[in-house]
């Protein structure tokens, strides 16, 4: 890729939406890097202004349009001209209807499109934005992991291991963006894993959006047992991977997971609702007994992990007793967090046909009645959690109080703790610091640090 005409302008990139995003972004700065650009802190001292968008609920539409519309009014950058891009998932979505949609873009990209991102800027300031340049083909075979890197940190990487999802949950708008499962080839993933390790990373998150299908398309049966083995034999420390559908995650998963140290004791597992005939209706394919009976096995090889999850609240028809359900559900598997949704309609998924009588004000009382179940679980959990000593990964100063350092324990759990007395807490980003946890507070760990960082 040429520096051509970009070199010395200055970009920004703001990412909503998923860890894929995340990771996406990361290989959207580094392509704009190896033109000679330079990253500005905020969008309105940039030159050119990324969005990578989402759009699996509504919301997330409606914040990018505010984002991108404010870029309008905001001061003129350094080089006297704007490009906005749009890319991700509302931008496969709209592709050349985009400026129905946002009227200020200037590029608009698909999930498979990064690479193009550089010549259509050029396309676009050359003629001051007068048209929309656009790349938006169907989601290909393409991995973003091909392109250059700009890691957000050092020592901790996302690892796509595939993308798409066959599995058309029929609230969700995933597969029609992002297109059918495409596994990328074990030695691909293994290869990526050992130059990250050599790079000083510590810990990789391994991405898709079904992970526990890895390798069905590429080798004919899924292989996410063997790549979790492989991954671990790279020597890298610390091994999770986001996200795992229930009917996907066989008992060879569970017993590597169980038997690598490498991989974290902490299992995302989306459940989405408790009750077996609102999971038929999303097209989930497993009942409640499946998911329970799934995480009783889970929890007999691993009695320590700590179980996450997603949950929809209010799809279509959702009665009080299927409520009920989800909430005795959320109490026996024991979460210890979760994410929580009201259900989004999202045009062309099966779901949004179906319609709803439902009062809005009955299903917010119902969310506001999981959050706090949710809330308590979560408290409960991490108060359980005082008087252990856990493993904290550094990421840095806590956003609100510099002298407190935040990190992840090996459960995922946010602790935070102060730097020890006379450390640089600057030294210590990126290492591993046993922290003794004193207080267990609703969302994250208060901690101390209680041996020698590593
Ligand atoms: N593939 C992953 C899985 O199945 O676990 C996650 C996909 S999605 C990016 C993350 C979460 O968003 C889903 O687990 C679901 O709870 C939620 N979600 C998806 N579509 C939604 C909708 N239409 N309304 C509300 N929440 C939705
Ligand atoms: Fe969406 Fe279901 Fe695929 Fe997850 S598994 S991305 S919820 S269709
Ligand atoms: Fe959103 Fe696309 Fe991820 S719709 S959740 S950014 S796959």
């Amino acid at each position: 890729m040429g520096e051509g005409g970009l070199a010395g302008l200055t970009y920004h990139v703001r990412t909503f939406g998923c860890q894929m995003n995340l990771h996406d972004s990361e290989r959207v700065a580094g392509v704009l890097d190896s033109c000679g650009m330079l990253e500005a802190p905020t969008p309105e001292e940039a030159d050119v202004v990324v969005f990578m968008t989402c759009c699996v609920r509504e919301k997330a539409d409606t914040h990018l349009q505010g984002q991108a519309s404010a870029m309008v009014s905001a001061p003129v950058p350094p080089s006297g001209l704007r490009t906005v891009c749009v890319g991700g998932c509302i931008a496969q979505r709209e592709g050349d209807a985009m400026r129905s949609f946002i009227p200020n873009v200037d590029v608009v990209f698909g999930t498979q499109a990064i690479a193009s991102l550089p010549r259509l800027i050029e396309e676009s300031r050359s003629e001051a934005g007068s048209s929309l340049k656009a790349d938006t083909a169907e989601p290909g075979t393409a991995f973003s992991s091909d392109l250059p890197d700009h890691r957000e940190s050092p020592f901790h990487a996302w690892v796509p291991i595939m993308t798409g999802c066959n599995n058309f949950c029929s609230y969700c708008i995933v597969p029609y963006v992002r297109g059918r499962e495409r596994s990328r080839a074990m030695e691909d993933v293994v290869a990526e894993v050992k130059a990250l390790v050599a790079d000083g990373v510590r810990e990789v998150c391994l991405l898709g959006q079904n992970v526990n299908s890895y390798g069905r398309d590429r080798y004919g049966e899924p292989r996410f047992a063997e790549l979790l083995r492989a991954v671990a034999a790279t020597g890298v420390e610390r091994i999770r991977f986001t996200s795992s559908h229930p009917k996907d995650l066989t008992d060879e998963t569970i017993a590597a997971m169980a038997e690598l140290p490498a991989v974290m004791p902490q299992l995302h597992l989306a459940v989405q609702s408790g009750s077996t005939d609102v999971l038929r209706r999303m097209n989930r394919k497993y009942t409640r007994k499946d998911y329970l009976d799934l995480v009783r096995r889970i929890r007999a090889a691993m009695p320590d992990i700590a179980l996450s999850t997603d949950i929809i609240v209010g799809f279509p028809n959702e009665t009080e007793e299927d409520f009920l359900e989800t909430l005795s559900l959320v109490r026996e598997a024991a979460f210890s967090s979760a994410f929580t949704f009201i259900y989004s309609k999202r045009e062309g998924t099966p779901a949004a046909a179906v319609d709803d009588p439902t009062p809005r004000d009955e299903i917010q009382g119902r969310f506001d009645r999981l959050v706090a179940l949710v809330q308590e679980q979560s408290w409960d959990y991490n108060r359980r959690q005082v008087g252990r000593t856990v493993d904290v990964l550094v990421e840095g100063p806590s956003k609100k109080d510099p002298g407190v350092l935040t990190g992840h324990s090996p459960e995922n759990v946010t602790v935070l703790f102060e730097a020890p007395e006379g450390a640089d807490s600057a030294d210590l980003v990126g290492k591993v610091v046993p922290v003794e946890v004193l207080d267990g507070r609703p969302w994250y760990l208060r901690g101390t640090c209680a041996g020698d960082p590593r």
